[in-house]
């Protein structure tokens, strides 16, 4: 904690570190209540420093044991010590060493920060400022050090025993039962990659020679018995080896590669210089326990902390206000990664839906800030979908205004000049304005400005002159403390479809610059004029979503259903069915209010009919094309008063329309989506159950009770977790017949799989039955359930708060109360958990005025509690603002 937990951080109180510490040498002797860690500091004061400044180090809970400065024990006055800080009031003037010795309990280490136990294995997780837990130091990422770490512990306790770098020495404590290990990292880092790990884990091993003739050994560990379940975290850790070298020419640069899978893990996973250490969720898998969206997800997980190895520990953040610099480009980098592993076009509708699910709301409401923001109270609450999903987007936007060629000179110039240094934004673009020429300036905006830009688009065509003008207005509305904003410079991606469905090409382009298909769009109100057609086209606008704007064209229903079957940009024929599928929902709600039945046009149906039938495209493609918009991506189009109940029934009627109106086009295709082969996580095989699953989900909801026997069947004759949970979701969600003896059959077979119970957890909490909030409340009972760790509390409160907008959103306001009572329990133990618990809050201003005023209520009670955590207070009072 820091010592005034009221004082923000701030960007312009940035200033670099009065010392320095060039080489840290820890010795780490483990025991499950008393950890022993000497740390050895190498320091210097830097040279603008006056001599005599005092060396202020930062820690968070610890206990100082010994402290002595070149070999001297320290006197009591010449430092001052507490939990968190320990001050050197006036160090020599020239180089000296610091030996620090602090004592640590891991087993009371309930946030999962710093050194803790996890199922009997000691591991740390130090980003972002989980390092001074360990040992006092200078816990900021632009003091770069050499680390030589020694562990020890006792070898029946632990007899592996894991650290940054490559191996040095290892052997028996002579006259004990314990051993130890030695491990050097010649990289110098920041503090917040370091690790260690130690435990009885079993080792998966492989090998990979990197084009620089590097043979790296690659292991995975992991808990006795799932051994069997890496084999593809490791063929993914292989293939982001070669991609990250033949598409960024960057190779890995030491002997070993290490990943350890915990089971108690707040994050993901974390980038720690060659030792990785994962959330077991993203490293294990089996046809039986894994879905295909986790083997999706496994693969993105490896290659972006795989990725970090350049972008993010290579080269660095200055100060956490950068963390977009490290973050947004490595998503954008692991999303390459799977679009080239996969299919680009499915690819990027998965990530603009997500982008738009996770980012927009954020954007939209009270937690709205910046990708780079400027001021923070808890910087564990900035790692956010505006800092990773936006920040992603700018880099991806760059890429489109300048084109690929100069994009990969400015990635080549930036590896080159910043190697090896902490480094910030504007570092990052100064490069890619040096490699294109293009200026900057307006564009570092999305870096500045919070809040998703509107983009109005009109459109007239002018037959006998044969030309089109399109007008664009860009809007940005105010967020927190950014009252007004300035224009943006937006990359938009364009084509003009002709008649049929051929791409025209205007023989002239004024009113913006271009980059091949790409318009820069910079000021206000900018028209845009293309000349020279022989037709009027339909202009297909944003191709590939190529700006994370909210796009608001005059395209009518038939312009969009037109390009929904005809468009040359797979990304915008998805997003033009979805645009009007949206349309006709938003107006369903409304009508629901008004308890009004709902219709769906015969166009519409017809666009959905043809899509389902279309064998010339990807099955994947074609179930992205039948997923209906979510009930809070409704509501956030909606925007205010939102009544989720109407929303709810709306989309159900709406799909249920579908369902009865193609029943047997759904069939035929059902049946044809069926695979008989051995069950393969492949790409190809996926679309296919993805398909036959998003057609199982209208079977189930339809009229149609043979449809809905089939989900029956269908669960019955399962024989991977794909299918299972896809039916498992159906009956559940649909509350079919068959509902408790299936979640009966589920909880019997996977008891003892903990990430498989996540799933059985998840999916009762995501029902949209009233009755969903008394079942998680008993579920917390359940004794797979356990709140201290991190998965369970995801799948079961998580989910019912962030997946379940009805239930939680309840009129009542019992969800509300419900969520806020569990996370300020959860906050006494682990108050980063409890915070992203609470994000569920952030869009409640838009709720209609009787939930909200509940919604409103609950906030408050949490407010007026006195002894919340920095986090969670940070996040409910930000909510309130
Ligand atoms: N550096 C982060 C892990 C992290 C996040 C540490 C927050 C401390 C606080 C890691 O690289 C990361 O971004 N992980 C993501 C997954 C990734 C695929 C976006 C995560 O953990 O969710
Ligand atoms: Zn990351």
């Amino acid at each position: 904690m820091r010592p005034d937990t009221s004082a923000p951080v701030r960007l312009e109180d940035y200033r670099a570190p009065a010392y320095r510490i060039s080489t840290v040498h820890l010795d780490i002797r483990l025991a499950p209540r008393s950890a022993k860690v000497r740390a050895r500091l190498a320091l210097e004061r830097a040279s603008d420093t006056a001599p005599g400044t005092p060396l202020v180090l930062d820690g968070d809970d610890l206990r100082l044991t010994a402290l002595s400065l070149d070999g001297r024990v320290l006197a009591d006055g010449d430092y001052t010590v507490a939990p968190d800080r320990l001050e050197i009031v006036s160090p020599p003037t020239g180089p000296f060493t610091l030996e620090i010795e602090t004592t640590l309990d891991p087993d009371a280490n309930t946030k999962l920060m710093g050194l803790y136990r996890s199922n009997g294995t000691y591991c740390t997780q130090c980003e972002a400022e989980g390092f001074r837990r360990i040992t006092y130091f200078l816990d900021r990422p632009d003091c770069l050090a050499v680390y030589t770490t020694r562990i020890e512990a006792r070898v029946g306790e632990a007899p592996v025993l894991l650290g940054n770098g490559n191996p040095v020495e290892s052997g028996p404590v002579p006259g004990t039962d314990r051993h130890y290990a030695i491990w050097h990292d010649p990289h110098p880092k920041p503090a917040y990659l370091f690790a260690m790990v130690a435990g009885d884990l079993a080792c998966v091993s492989d090998s990979f020679r990197t084009c620089e003739g590097r043979d790296v050994a690659l292991n995975i560990y992991v808990e006795h018995g799932n051994e069997g379940a890496c084999d593809w975290a490791m063929d993914s850790l292989k293939r982001s080896m070669r991609w990250d070298e033949e598409v960024f020419g960057r190779a890995y640069d030491l002997d070993v590669f290490n990943i350890v899978a915990v089971s108690d893990f707040n994050m993901g996973a974390m980038e720690n210089k060659g030792l990785n250490i994962f959330n077991d969720k993203y490293v294990l898998a089996r046809p039986e326990t894994a879905t295909d969206q986790d083997y999706a997800g496994i693969e993105t997980v490896i290659a972006h902390e795989y990725f970090h190895n350049w972008t993010g520990n290579r080269i660095t953040c200055r100060d956490w206000f950068q963390l977009c610099l490290k973050e947004g480009l490595t998503v954008f980098r692991d999303q390459e990664f799977s679009a080239d592993m996969r299919s680009r076009a499915v690819k990027r509708i998965a990530d603009v839906r997500l982008l738009k699910s996770h980012q927009f709301p954020e954007d939209a409401g009270p937690l709205a800030h910046p990708v780079r923001p400027r001021l923070y109270h808890e910087i564990n609450n900035f790692y956010t979908a505006t800092v990773y999903e936006k920040g992603a987007e700018v880099v991806r936007m760059l890429k489109c205004l300048i084109g690929d060629e100069a994009f990969r000179a400015g990635m080549d110039l930036y590896f080159r000049r910043h190697d090896g240094e902490a480094t910030t934004i504007e570092a990052f673009l100064a490069c890619f304005q040096e490699a294109s020429g293009l200026d900057l300036e307006q564009f570092a905006l999305w870096y500045e400005q919070a809040g998703t830009p509107v983009l109005k688009v009109d459109s007239v065509y002018e037959k006998e002159a044969g030309r089109l003008t399109l007008t664009f207005r860009q809007q940005l509305a105010p967020s927190p403390k950014q009252p007004d904003k300035k224009p943006m410079h937006i990359p938009v991606r364009i084509g003009l479809m002709g008649e049929n469905g051929e791409e025209l090409a205007p023989a002239a382009i004024t009113g913006a610059d271009t980059t091949g298909d790409v318009l820069h769009i910079r000021t206000p109100v900018q028209t845009v004029v293309f000349s020279g057609l022989t037709e009027r086209p339909v202009p297909s606008l944003l191709r590939g979503f190529s700006a994370p704007v909210s796009l608001k064209s005059d395209l009518n229903e038939s312009d969009l259903l037109f390009l929904a079957a005809n468009d040359k940009d797979p990304f915008n024929r998805w997003e033009a069915l979805q645009s009007v599928v949206m349309t006709a929902l938003i107006a369903a709600t409304a009508g629901a209010a008004r308890q009004e039945a709902v219709t769906v046009s015969p166009a519409l149906i017809a666009a959905f009919a043809a899509n389902v039938a279309d064998e010339s495209l990807e099955p994947a493609f074609r179930a992205l094309c039948l997923q209906l918009p979510g009930e809070a991506d409704i509501a956030r189009e909606i925007g205010h008063d939102v009544d989720p109940d109407a929303v709810h029934a709306a989309r159900t009627a709406f799909r249920r329309a579908i369902a009865d109106d193609i029943a047997p086009t759904i069939r035929a295709t059902y049946e044809a989506m069926r695979d008989e082969a051995e069950f393969s996580p492949d790409a190809r095989s996926a679309g296919r159950r993805a398909l036959r699953n998003t057609l199982l989900d209208y079977l189930g909801h339809g009229s149609d009770p043979a449809g809905n026997l089939l989900v029956q069947t269908h669960f019955d004759a399962s024989d991977n977790m794909t299918d299972r949970f896809a039916a498992l979701s159906v009956l559940t969600h649909a509350a079919l017949p068959g509902r408790d003896a299936a979640l009966a059959a589920y909880e019997e077979r996977y008891r003892a799989v903990p990430l498989a119970m996540d799933k059985w957890f998840m999916v009762q909490a995501t029902a949209p039955a009233s009755s969903t909030l008394e079942r998680v409340r008993q579920l917390t009972d359940h004794p797979a359930f356990s709140a201290g760790n991190p998965n369970r509390v995801r799948a079961l409160i998580g989910a019912f708060a962030s997946g379940n907008q009805s239930q939680f959103n309840r009129a009542d306001g019992s969800g509300f109360d419900f969520v806020a009572d569990f996370a300020r329990d959860l906050d006494r133990r682990n108050p980063q958990a409890a915070a992203r618990m609470m994000s569920a809050f952030r869009s409640w201003r838009a709720l209609e005025p009787g939930r909200r005023a509940h919604a409103e209520a609950a906030l408050r009670r949490l407010a007026a509690e006195t002894d919340l955590s920095v986090d969670m207070r940070d996040i409910v009072e930000r909510c309130l603002q």
